[in-house]
């Protein structure tokens, strides 16, 4: 039996990067959103022994390091169960990064992989398998809008937002996370030592303290926009027309593009052709490199991609995906 699941990509409404951690990793304040493009996984599982990944695009890699293979390692042993797992990955979603389209793929081998074997992991179970593969996999267990906090893998429905045309830009640039974490901290670092001379320990410091300042900012820019219909409060500007475009109208950035966007000024660029095709909105997704902008309506991302497309971008328009469409569509292949 072969189960075939959606494997929907997401982007960052903002995303703000706070502390090194000792562990390494950064504290983040981000909203993820998924949208309408997709891979698509076939899981079948067989008996025996072993794990197969099979992709016809070179660039996925079909050994140990793939995001499929380590989540279907952890399942199995979980659920105490011995099968040889078959899974096809049918490459949509660009490669260049940014979509969380590897870690969607392995979140989406995961709900097949349990269709297959007709064999459920509690919940709890498959949040702690997703964020042990890796930080943005547990946001693909809940869907729609979600904040993220933590290193992004602690994840929390928020009210949806309403769905929203958009375009996604696609340079072919491939950008590391780690090292855009790294370039991160040493613009940090450089901040801090520049504002405080002498004193470098305690500019590292006050590095930290910059870092949690700015998550606060959007976390209070949230707090108003999920309270607002609760409280009685004058609602804010925008709210009526559509509340994604209010919410990222209070402020909300990718603080990676202060290191990526000097980086790549190609990057740069492509933000500024989306808001010259009409994005309300444009931003890096994640680390990059893919971009992407939020227009009023379908139409207008249509034309938008003509003319991207036209300047030599690769250019497609899409739309955000609430919480229920994510649900309903997933299994619906
Ligand atoms: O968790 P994930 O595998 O996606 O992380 C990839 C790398 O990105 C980590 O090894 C770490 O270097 C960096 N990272 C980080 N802080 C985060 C998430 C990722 O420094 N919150």
């Amino acid at each position: 039996m072969t189960v075939t699941v959606r494997s929907f990509a997401k982007i960052n409404l903002g995303l703000h990067i706070g502390a090194r951690r000792a562990d390494g990793f950064h504290d983040l304040l981000t909203v993820y959103q998924t949208i309408a493009l997709h891979d698509l996984i076939h899981v079948s599982v067989h008996r025996g022994s072993g794990i197969e990944i099979r992709c016809a695009d070179a660039r996925v890699p079909a050994d140990q390091s793939n995001t499929c293979f380590r989540i279907v390692e952890r399942a199995l042993a979980a659920l105490r169960a011995q099968a040889r797992v078959v899974i096809e990955i049918e490459k949509r979603l660009p490669v260049q990064g940014g979509l969380g389209g590897a870690s969607a793929n392995a979140v989406s081998t995961l709900l097949g992989l349990e269709r297959a074997l007709k064999k459920s992991l509690p919940l709890m179970d498959k949040f702690r398998v997703a964020a042990e593969v890796g930080s943005d996999l547990p946001l693909f267990l809940v869907g729609g809008t979600v904040l993220g906090v933590g290193r992004g893998e602690q994840v929390y429905p928020l009210e949806d937002l309403p769905r929203t045309a958009m375009v996604v830009l696609t340079p072919d640039i491939g950008v590391s996370t780690p090292k855009a974490f790294a370039a991160w901290d040493q613009l940090r670092l450089k901040d801090g030592f520049e504002n405080n001379g002498e004193q470098q320990v305690r500019s590292t410091k006050l590095t930290v303290a910059m870092g949690s300042d700015r998550m606060k900012e959007l976390s209070r820019a949230l707090s108003v926009r999920l309270s607002e219909q609760y409280s009685g409060a004058p609602r804010g500007r925008g709210r009526a027309e559509n509340p994604l475009l209010a919410l990222v109208r209070a402020g909300i950035e990718n603080d990676f593009e202060q290191v990526v966007f000097p980086e790549y000024p190609e990057l740069c660029k492509g933000k500024q052709a989306l808001v010259r095709a009409g994005a309300k909105y444009a931003s890096l997704s994640g680390s990059g490199s893919t971009l992407y902008g939020l227009f009023p309506s379908r139409a207008a991302a249509t034309i938008a991609v003509v003319k991207l497309n036209a300047e030599g971008w690769t250019a497609r328009a899409t739309s955000t995906l609430t919480r229920r469409a994510y649900w309903s569509r997933i299994f619906d292949c």
